[in-house]
């Protein structure tokens, strides 16, 4: 028979990990909530087009790793690499924006695909948390955003982090900025790598995102795209900056700072962790889009948006004991006859709606091999329900940790387990 494993860069998610990962989902959720967000869910495939039309066709996301196939219908589809094409795409064909106000605000979560080279931290099929909000028409939109980032992190106790900020402009500055790019990197032209001698033609900012020649361009005197902003997107960018500042966000202006997508203009931020070696893990990344809605047929909407790297976060939040995780009690209870086996769901019942764990044997099993599998399973009570206890409608309480043993009314049984 053949041994089955798992496909290159694809994780099996179970125990402490499964925990920590479905805690960051929720604080995720209940943050944006919060926020007054609302949840959107997308298809996991879409028309291969969408991808190519809004990361941008000369993107690493779009030339090399994307999951495409031919369904049986002949059609491409690929496997999303990201959330905010879809999403717009679902707010444009269901005319999302009609009789509501804007901005609308929205987040997901789910699986993302991309065929990269896998290593920590790196998956070709990752989970992401994402928002975008659509029809802004004010960097607070921006700024609040990134507040969001922060109240999650905060609720995560991950509080060593660093957002880097930079800005492209409006549509001028861009082109300017891609001008002088070109210009600069024509007299470099031949060392850079092959995919960037071809980018420097079709699209010059995608040269600076390029991981083959990253080191290349550590010591050189880049134009930045701060001096292609004209004075209204400096003003802006400037403000942006006073707001981080008087809400204590942790952050730093990067001029070289460029995204792996091209939807983005205006504002673009990416959020740093270093993990306990001090290796830098960029655990998100987002900006100001203002073309996409218009470029998938919609209307002229401009809107900003960022997406959470879930399996980076819980790498390094595995690494740290501040547990995040505050585990609801966990309760094993033991009928010892037949007798004991209503009142032991009726228990468990009270005790389930008080958000504790609760496991009640069915087995037939002796009182020492429950007491075994307590032990083993690290329970924090073992209940003990008897003939005797059944007539004295008492039940006995064993706190496991402590090796304390209570006789209890069955009134009193939620108090002992509080604590
Ligand atoms: P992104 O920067 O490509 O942005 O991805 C966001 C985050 O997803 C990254 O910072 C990283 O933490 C995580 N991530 C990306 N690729 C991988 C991977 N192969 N393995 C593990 N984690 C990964 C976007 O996807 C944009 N859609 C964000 C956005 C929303 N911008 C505007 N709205």
């Amino acid at each position: 028979m053949a041994n089955y494993i798992r496909c290159r860069g694809t994780l099996d998610i179970y125990d402490k990990q499964a925990l920590i990962v479905n805690k960051i989902i929720e604080i995720c959720k209940r943050v944006s909530n919060r926020f007054g967000y609302n949840y959107i869910q997308t298809p996991v495939f879409e028309q291969t087009e969408l991808f190519t039309r809004s990361s941008g066709e000369t993107s690493d996301i779009v030339t090399k790793e994307m999951y495409t196939f031919l369904d049986k219908g002949n059609r491409s589809i690929t496997l999303r690499p990201e959330g905010t094409a879809g999403v717009i795409r679902a707010v444009v064909e269901n005319k999302l924006y009609a009789n509501r106000d804007l901005p609308l605000k929205y987040y997901y979560d789910g699986s993302f695909f991309r065929y990269e080279r896998p290593q920590a931290g790196r998956y070709r099929e990752f989970m992401q948390f994402g928002v975008e909000v659509i029809g802004t028409s004010s960097i607070l939109d921006d700024v609040e955003t990134i507040l969001l980032i922060a109240d999650i992190l905060k609720e995560l106790d991950l509080n060593d982090y660093i957002i880097k900020i930079n800005s492209f402009g409006n549509e001028e500055c861009m082109r300017k900025f891609r001008d002088k790019i070109k210009n600069y990197l024509i007299s470099f032209k031949d060392e850079l790598c092959d995919d960037c001698k071809n980018r420097l033609q079709v699209n010059p900012l995608r040269v600076l995102d390029c991981k083959v020649d990253h080191d290349f361009f550590l010591n050189k005197d880049i134009p930045t795209a701060y001096s292609c902003l004209d004075d209204k997107c400096k003003e802006d960018f400037i403000k942006v900056q006073e707001l981080l500042k008087n809400e204590n966000i942790p952050f730093v202006v990067d001029n070289r700072l460029v995204r792996g997508l091209d939807y983005y203009t205006g504002l673009i931020f990416e959020v740093e962790i270093k993990d306990k070696e001090g290796r830098p893990y960029t655990v998100g990344g987002g900006g100001h889009y203002s073309n996409l809605v218009k470029q998938l047929s919609g209307p002229d909407y401009a809107c900003v948006g960022f997406g959470l790297g879930i399996n980076r976060l819980s790498l390094l939040l595995e690494e740290k004991e501040n547990q995040i995780i505050t585990k609801n009690k966990s309760i094993y209870i033991m009928p010892l006859c037949d007798d004991a086996y209503l009142k032991a769901l009726a228990i468990a019942k009270m005790l389930r709606n008080e958000d504790n764990v609760v496991v009640v044997e069915n087995a037939k099993k002796s009182v020492s091999s429950m007491f075994r599998y307590a032990s083993k399973n690290e329970f924090d009570f073992a209940i003990v329900l008897g003939e005797d206890e059944l007539k004295q409608e008492k039940v006995n309480i064993k706190n496991l940790k402590t090796t304390n043993q209570d006789l209890v009314s069955y009134d009193n049984i939620v108090n002992t387990i509080r604590g």
